[in-house]
C-alpha cells in the first residue's frame, strides 16, 4: 500500500517541503527517513495531525545537526536517547534513531541499541501505532505494516503486539483507553483479558509517569470519557482508591471546559477529579503521583474551600467580605468549588456559587483608581500609613461606597484628617 497521495494531501505544503529536504540529506548518508506512530495512523483515518515524528534508520542526532546548521531549525538533541528535535518557526520535527529496546524489568526504562524500522515498530503500544511509510525516493510512501496495523483500523480495534506489552509497560493501560474513547474503537479480546490482568502492574509505574499519562487524557477533548472507562475498568482504584468516574465528574469537566482555556483546563481537571476526597486521600495521591507543588497546593486549596464554602452561604455578606474569604486561596480552587457548587438545588447554595462567581468576574479585579504617588501628592506618607489607607479606599472601592476618582480623593483626605498611627489593623482583618 502506498500512502503518498494521503501525505501530498494532508500535510500543509512548507512541512512537506521540510520533510522531503530531510530525507533528501538522509540518503546522501546513506540513511533512510520514515513518518511513524501517530502521523501514519491519522493519515490512514484522515484525522488532522501535524506533530511529526521521524524514525531514521542511521543517526537521527547527526542527521538532524546536519540539517539544522543548513537551515533556520533550531536544534534541541539528547545524544543519549539517539533523539532530536527541530524547532521551526511554525512547525516542530521530533526524530529519533531507529532502536531495540529489551526491559529488564516490568516498569523500568527499557535498555536500547540501534535497529531497523521493524526493530523500532515492534517495541510499540498497539498494532495501529506500529506503522511507518517511508520518505525514501525510490518508495517514496510506502506503508510498512508488519502488525497489521492497517486492518486493526479498519475493523477498529486496539491489539498489543505482544503478550508482555502491558507487563513491560503499564502506562499502555492507560494509552489503550485513550485510543478505545478518542476513536471509538474497541480493545481486541486478547488484548482485553491481558489488560484486566495487567491492571496491578500500574504499581510499578512511577508516579510522574502516570501523571504525564493523566494529563495526556486531559488534553483530549472528551476526558470524562477516558475517566469513565478508566473507573469502570478499575484502573482509576489501582492508581487511587477513592478516585470515581461518574456522571458529576462528567458533567464537572464539560462545564470547566466552557470557562477555561485550553492551556489551564489539565490542572483544573485535576481540582475537579479530587473533590471528593478526603485530606487522607488527597496526600496520598499528591504523593503517588508526585504532583509539582504549585498545582498541589491549588488541590489542597480546593479541598480547604470547599470545607469553608458554608462561611459563603449568607446573603448578606458584603462582597469586601467575599474577597477577604476567597483571596487567601489559589484560583484554580475558586474555580474549581465554584463549578462543583453550580447545583440548582441542595448544599451547597446558589447563593454560595453566586458569591464565588462574583469573586472570580468582578471582586478579584477592583483596584483603586489612586495609587501610592496619586496619595503622597495628597500628603499621606509612604509606610504604614499608606498601607492602610490603601486598604480602606480598596475596601470601600469593592463594596461601593467610593466610585469615582473624587470619591476615593475625597475619603482620602478624610483618613488623613484622622489620627490613626496608632490603630493596630482596619477591623475588617
Ligand atoms: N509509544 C509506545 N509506548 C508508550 C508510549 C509511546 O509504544 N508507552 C509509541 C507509540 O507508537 C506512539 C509513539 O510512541 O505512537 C509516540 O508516542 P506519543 O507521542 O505519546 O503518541 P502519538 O501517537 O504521537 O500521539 P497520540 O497517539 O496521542 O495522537
Amino acid at each position: 500500500m502506498n500512502l503518498a497521495r494521503q501525505i501530498e494531501q494532508y500535510l500543509p505544503q512548507q512541512l512537506l517541503e521540510l520533510v522531503k529536504d530531510i530525507s533528501g540529506q538522509a540518503a546522501e548518508r546513506g540513511e533512510k527517513v520514515y513518518l511513524v506512530g501517530g502521523i501514519v495512523r491519522d493519515l490512514l483515518l484522515g484525522y488532522p495531525n501535524f506533530d511529526l515524528d521521524l524514525v531514521v534508520e542511521g543517526d537521527a542526532v547527526k542527521l538532524a545537526q546536519q540539517v539544522a546548521e543548513t537551515s533556520q531549525a533550531r536544534l534541541l538533541a539528547h545524544r543519549r536517547f539517539g533523539t532530536a528535535k527541530l524547532r521551526y518557526e511554525k512547525f516542530t520535527l521530533d526524530l529519533a534513531t531507529a532502536r531495540k529496546e529489551t526491559y529488564a524489568r516490568p516498569g523500568a526504562l527499557p535498555a536500547v541499541t540501534p535497529g531497523a524500522i521493524k526493530d523500532d515498530l515492534i517495541r510499540r503500544d498497539f498494532s495501529i501505532n506500529a506503522m511507518a511509510v517511508s520518505l525514501a525516493s525510490n518508495d517514496y510512501g510506502e506503508l510498512v505494516d508488519p502488525h497489521r496495523g492497517k486492518s486493526d483500523l479498519e475493523h477498529r480495534l486496539i491489539r498489543i503486539l505482544h503478550p508482555g506489552s502491558f507487563s513491560d509497560d503499564a502506562t499502555r493501560i492507560l494509552r489503550g483507553v485513550c485510543y478505545e474513547q478518542r476513536f471509538g474503537f474497541e480493545f481486541e479480546a486478547q488484548t482485553a483479558r491481558l489488560l484486566k490482568r495487567d491492571i496491578t502492574m500500574l504499581d510499578t509505574i512511577s508516579g510522574d509517569r502516570i501523571r504525564h499519562e493523566l494529563e495526556h487524557i486531559f488534553e483530549e477533548n472528551r476526558p470524562e470519557l477516558v475517566i469513565k472507562r478508566l473507573d469502570e475498568l478499575g484502573v482509576l482504584q489501582r492508581i487511587n482508591p477513592s478516585l470515581k468516574g461518574d456522571s458529576w465528574i462528567a458533567e464537572k469537566f464539560d462545564r470547566a471546559r466552557h470557562l477555561k482555556k485550553p492551556a489551564q483546563l489539565p490542572s483544573l481537571y485535576f481540582c475537579l477529579l479530587i473533590y471528593s476526597f478526603s485530606e487522607r486521600d488527597i496526600e496520598r495521591f499528591l504523593a503517588r503521583l508526585n504532583i509539582p507543588a504549585k498545582l498541589s497546593r491549588a488541590m489542597r486549596d480546593t479541598l480547604r474551600l470547599k470545607a469553608r464554602l458554608p462561611l459563603l452561604d449568607k446573603s448578606s455578606l458584603k462582597p469586601s467580605e467575599i474577597y477577604y474569604l476567597l483571596r487567601e486561596y489559589e484560583l484554580l480552587a475558586i474555580q474549581a468549588n465554584a463549578i462543583a457548587s453550580d447545583e440548582k438545588e441542595g448544599t451547597p447554595s446558589l447563593i454560595v456559587h453566586h458569591h464565588l462567581q462574583l469573586f472570580l468576574t468582578k471582586l478579584r479585579y477592583v483596584r483603586t483608581s489612586l495609587d501610592g504617588e496619586e496619595l503622597k501628592r495628597l500628603g499621606i506618607s509612604a509606610g504604614p500609613e499608606m498601607g492602610k489607607v490603601l486598604r480602606i479606599l480598596h475596601k470601600a472601592k469593592l463594596d461601593g461606597e467610593v466610585r469615582t476618582r473624587a470619591d476615593e480623593k475625597n475619603l482620602a483626605l478624610s483618613l488623613k484628617a484622622r489620627d490613626f498611627p496608632t490603630d493596630p489593623e482596619p477591623p475588617w482583618e
